[in-house]
């Protein structure tokens, strides 16, 4: 199992304040110490945590492969391209959501995304697209010519966190999740089939597969276990372990619940 480790909220502390520290190209090194397999990182639209200058030091410095998340939007796109990481991949994005909540529609940008997939073969850059784990856009991830999926992992997270923790629904999309907690042990059981037959199809049409999002040191063996997943990208809950324990520590222990 490979890991790569999402390093925007490092970017995060920083900005809360809008000085130096903590700088994101710090934690580079230490990923790669620790065994990780991976950089990720976000640029967003609106450069909340990550800038420009961030990505163009981490993407020359980085000994690791650098897997780009960005949004669709042709500005964005022609930014991340220039600046050559191994793989970008492709999410929705919202300003006003918290975090990326829900995957990328390959159905209603397909023509969008066909283009983005034309240009970064061209560039020789790896394309991932972030989808829910849905049979449809699976097979649009295929014939779009992508190579990786990520599968998108929060919904499973999130049921998770209610039910073994005190958290309520934190997604407040998913209206049908304020359910007893019988049903919610049901719908995870169901969350956690979604993820296995989706990898599987991926894996059988040739597409090489990703998860992430909201996986944390409780609930990430489950996912680890789908042998047709062979990496995750994995951000807060490594970074919220790091405060306590050592940044490169927390990577070390995340290696450890995925490889066991
Ligand atoms: N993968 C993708 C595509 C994401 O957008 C994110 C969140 O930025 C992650 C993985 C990491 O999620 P988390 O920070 O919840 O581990």
């Amino acid at each position: 199992m490979l890991l790569g480790v999402n390093i925007d909220h490092i970017a995060v502390l920083r900005e809360a304040r809008k000085i130096n520290d903590p700088d994101p190209l710090d934690a580079i090194s230490l990923v790669k110490r620790a065994g990780a397999d991976q950089i990720t990182i976000h640029l967003r639209e609106d450069r909340r945590h990550i800038q420009d200058i961030d990505a163009l030091r981490i993407i020359e410095n980085a000994q690791l492969p650098v897997n780009m998340e960005c949004a669709i939007d042709p500005d964005i796109i022609d930014t991340v391209i220039d600046m050559n990481p191994h793989r970008i991949t492709l999410v929705p994005e919202k300003r006003e959501e918290v975090t990326t909540e829900g995957g990328l529609d390959l159905i209603k940008n397909f023509q969008v995304i066909k283009d983005i997939s034309a240009r970064l073969k061209e560039a020789n850059i790896e394309l991932s697209v972030f989808i829910d784990p849905d049979m449809f856009q699976i097979k649009m991830a295929k014939s779009l010519d992508a190579q990786w999926i990520e599968l998108h992992t929060g919904l499973y997270a999130n049921i998770y966190a209610m039910l073994n923790s005190n958290l309520k629904n934190t997604n407040h999309s998913i209206k049908e999740l304020d359910l007893p907690r019988n049903a919610l042990h049901v719908k995870l059981q169901e969350a956690t089939k979604q993820l296995q037959s989706s990898a599987t199809l991926a894996n059988d049409i040739g597409l090489k597969v990703a998860a992430g999002h909201g996986l944390n040191y409780q609930n990430v063996k489950v996912i680890a276990e789908i042998p047709e997943i062979i990496e995750l990208n994995i951000g807060q809950s490594i970074i919220a372990r790091s405060i306590f324990t050592g940044f490169e520590s927390a990577v070390k222990e995340m290696i450890n619940e995925i490889s066991n």
